[in-house]
């Protein structure tokens, strides 16, 4: 049997990225797979939240899913705190995880850099993440290229486990698109399109509306060349805006290149807010029908439900294999 577990983090407001390098796999592997799909709330909280935040926020993630086609009957929508398995089974690889597995990893490197002092739960994240995947012997994880580290350590941890104490973990494979795993700032092709940056026309929010998905793709840098090609070594701006052309239209980037063959950049980049904009309205009507509803608490319940009945046999079954007396 195939299962997938996957979450995107309540920690900002969710960008294009996002929905790229996750959200869309999602949707489509729910098809195929036995899927979970959470909100890493106690993943949120290892930098400092805003209480009031925090807790609309995570309604807002459940939200985009639902909106963007995650079917919550085929797939368990639920919050990661709801599941308390989560951080039990978090604590229990703690134990399993090195201090210099977790030294090197750069997210906590990009996290920390340049903070006066940061939460230790920002250090140990990586061994709460591989809790998420283990508690669902999920086979397979959709990420953006990121968090590829996490899950190859997720995959090294539950080896390690299984090893030490017999065979508990299914051992997960990471999956990473081709096109749209690293959506770059419309501002600078080389670094990584997020709400961290402080210009607001670098990043396209889920619920940005038409007119300013149209001025910030205006605003996006482009090359000297004039010509729509694909190539991320020579031309990494021009070849971001193709692939998120292509993930948001469908269509293959060899297709788009064709279309614009000899125009400029002009015509491609009002089309492509264009593509966004057919891509993200009806997505966000559904969000704003349902992000104060009762459903969507429902929808939550249940699904923390059918999760924990999983969750908590994993966790039940690594304690006795470390030893841990259960009765
Ligand atoms: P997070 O919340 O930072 O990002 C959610 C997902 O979106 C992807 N992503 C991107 N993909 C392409 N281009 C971008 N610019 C971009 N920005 C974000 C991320 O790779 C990710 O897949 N640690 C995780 C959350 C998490 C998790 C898990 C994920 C916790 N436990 C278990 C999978 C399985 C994170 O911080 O993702």
């Amino acid at each position: 049997m195939k299962r997938v577990l996957s979450g995107i983090k309540p920690s900002g407001d969710l960008n294009i990225g996002g929905y790229s390098g996750a959200l869309q796999q999602y949707i489509k592997m729910q098809e195929e797979y036995e899927s979970f799909f959470f909100i890493p709330d106690l993943h949120a909280i290892t930098v400092p939240q805003d209480p009031k935040e925090l807790r609309h926020r995570s309604k807002e993630i459940a939200a985009f899913y639902i909106a963007a086609g995650v079917n919550p009957k085929k797939s368990a929508v639920f919050l990661q705190s709801q599941v308390a398995a989560h951080a039990e089974l978090g604590w229990l690889m703690e134990t399993q995880v090195h201090f210099g597995e977790l030294s090197r990893m750069t997210q906590f490197k990009d996290k920390s850099e340049g903070k006066d002092s940061v939460s230790s739960a920002l250090f140990t994240y990586p061994a709460l993440m591989a809790a998420d995947i283990l508690l669902y012997q999920a086979t397979h994880v959709p990420v953006g290229e990121d968090q590829k580290q996490h899950v190859e350590l997720t995959r090294d941890l539950a080896t390690r486990f299984n090893n030490r104490f017999g065979e508990t973990f299914v051992v997960p494979e990471p999956i990473i698109e081709e096109t749209g795993c690293r959506i770059m700032s419309l501002d600078d092709p080389t670094k990584k399109m997020s709400k961290s940056n402080p210009n607001k026309s670098s990043y396209i929010l889920m619920l940005d509306d038409a007119a300013t998905i149209r001025k910030k793709f205006s605003r996006a840098v482009t090359d000297s060349e004039m010509s729509v090609r694909y190539d991320p070594e020579n031309k990494p701006a021009v070849s971001n805006l193709l692939e998120v052309y292509s993930v948001f239209s469908g269509e293959e980037i060899p297709v788009i290149e064709k279309r614009y063959e000899g125009q400029g950049y002009g015509g491609f980049k009002k089309e492509l807010a264009e593509v966004v904009i057919a891509k993200l309205e009806p997505i966000q009507k559904t969000f704003h029908e349902i992000i104060d509803s009762e459903e969507l608490l429902t929808i939550l319940k249940d699904g923390a439900e059918r999760a924990a009945a999983i969750a908590d046999e994993t966790v039940r079954k690594a304690k006795t294999a470390m030893g841990i007396l259960t009765f």
